[in-house]
C-alpha cells in the first residue's frame, strides 16, 4: 500500500507542505492515542471554560488544541494559526510559510459517548507582508486553500485529504505508525437516497428549507418519486465521512433561533475545508446563494449556512431557494 508521503509527492505537494503536514499529522496520532484511552487517561467531561462561541470546551478539546498548537508553533512551517478554541489568532514562526486553521475536535458532543470525533484543518500560503498576530492573514476565500483534510477517530483512525488533486483517503496503521492510502481519487456518487441534517430544528427553517426535507419525506408518494434514509452523526466530521464514502447530502442550514447567526458551523474551521475535500470528488458545498469557497471572510470565527454532497441532490436542494426568491 502506499505511503502519504508518495502519494504527496505524486500530487505535485512541494517539499515544505508535506513536511507540515506530517507535523499536524504527528500531532493527530497523539490525539488518536488519548481518544483511544478514554476514562483511563482520564480525558472525558468538560473543563469550567467556555470557548470563544460560547460554548462548554471539553477536556479532550482543550487538549487535542493544545497538542496541535504545541507541535505547530514548534515546526518553524508556520506563520500563525486560527483554530475553533482560541479567541484571537496564535503568532508561531515570523518566517513561516503558512497558515493553518484547526477545529481541533470536531464534534464535542460525542466525546463523553464513546462515538465519532476528528480533527479538521485547511492550510493556506501566509501573506509575508502580513504580521504573524494579523488575523487579517486568515480572511482568503476557500479557493485559496492549498490542503485540506479531517483526521477521523473512529474504529479505525482514517484520513481524508486533498491538495487540490483529488480527495485521498488514508488508514492509520497502528502497528507502524504511518498513513497508508486506502482509497485514492474517491468520487461521490453524483445522485443519492440519503439526507443528514438536524431534524429538531425544523420549526426554526426558512420555507424553501421546509419544503425541500418537506419532499424528501414524502418518499416515493411525493414529487421526488423515490424513498429517501436519514441518518445524523452531530460530528460534522462524521456526517461528511460518510457522505464522501457513499454520497448523500449534507446540510446545517441557516434557521431563526438567533436571527443574527447566520448558520452553525464555522467557514474557515469546518465548511471551508469539507467544501475542498467534497469538490475535490466530484460534490458540491454551497450556501444557499453561493459557492461556499469563493466566500469573502469578514471575521475568523464567522458562521456559515451549508449544503454539501452529491451534485445533483445539491442542485435540486439550490432550486428550492432560487424559486422561493422568484416568487
Ligand atoms: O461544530 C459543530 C458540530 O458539532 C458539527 O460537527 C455538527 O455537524 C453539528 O455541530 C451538530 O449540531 P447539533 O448539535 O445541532 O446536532
Amino acid at each position: 500500500m502506499k505511503r502519504l508521503n508518495s502519494q504527496l509527492q505524486e500530487d505535485g505537494c512541494p517539499l515544505e507542505l508535506i513536511l507540515l503536514i506530517r507535523t499536524l499529522l504527528a500531532g493527530c496520532k497523539e490525539i488518536s492515542f488519548r481518544v483511544g484511552q478514554g476514562e483511563l487517561a482520564g480525558v472525558l467531561g468538560s473543563t469550567l471554560s467556555e470557548n470563544v462561541q460560547g460554548e462548554t470546551q471539553k477536556k479532550l478539546d482543550v487538549i487535542s488544541n493544545q497538542i496541535l498548537k504545541d507541535i505547530l508553533s514548534e515546526s518553524g512551517y508556520v506563520k500563525a494559526l486560527s483554530s475553533e478554541e482560541e479567541d484571537t489568532v496564535v503568532p508561531c514562526h515570523p518566517e513561516g510559510k503558512y497558515l493553518v486553521s484547526i477545529d481541533p475536535l470536531d464534534g464535542s458532543s460525542n466525546i463523553d459517548i464513546n462515538s465519532l470525533i476528528g480533527t479538521i484543518f485547511s492550510i493556506q500560503h501566509a501573506p509575508q507582508w502580513m504580521d504573524a498576530d494579523d488575523p487579517e492573514a486568515f480572511l482568503q476565500p476557500g479557493a485559496q486553500t492549498v490542503a485540506a483534510g479531517y483526521v477521523l477517530y473512529g474504529p479505525s483512525t482514517v484520513m481524508m485529504l486533498t491538495t487540490g488533486r483529488g480527495t485521498h483517503l488514508y488508514t492509520l496503521d497502528k502497528t507502524h505508525g504511518g498513513f497508508l492510502l486506502t482509497k485514492g481519487n474517491i468520487q461521490i456518487p453524483e445522485q443519492t437516497q440519503e439526507f443528514a441534517i438536524n431534524a429538531s430544528n425544523q420549526r426554526h427553517w426558512e420555507k424553501p428549507m421546509q419544503d425541500y426535507i418537506g419532499d424528501l419525506l414524502k418518499g416515493e408518494d411525493g414529487p421526488r418519486g423515490k424513498n429517501f434514509n436519514m441518518r445524523w452523526i452531530a460530528a460534522m466530521v462524521g456526517d461528511i465521512h460518510r457522505v464522501l464514502t457513499r454520497g448523500g447530502i449534507f446540510t446545517y442550514p441557516y434557521d431563526n433561533r438567533e436571527p443574527n447567526k447566520p448558520g452553525k458551523l464555522r467557514l474557515l474551521y469546518e465548511a471551508n475545508p469539507m467544501s475542498f475535500l467534497i469538490e475535490q470528488a466530484g460534490g458540491m458545498a454551497w450556501t444557499p446563494e453561493k459557492r461556499i469557497m469563493e466566500i469573502m471572510p469578514t471575521e475568523i470565527h464567522q458562521r456559515v449556512p451549508v449544503i454539501m454532497g452529491s451534485k445533483q441532490e445539491v442542485e435540486v436542494c439550490l432550486e428550492y431557494h432560487t424559486k422561493a426568491k422568484k416568487d
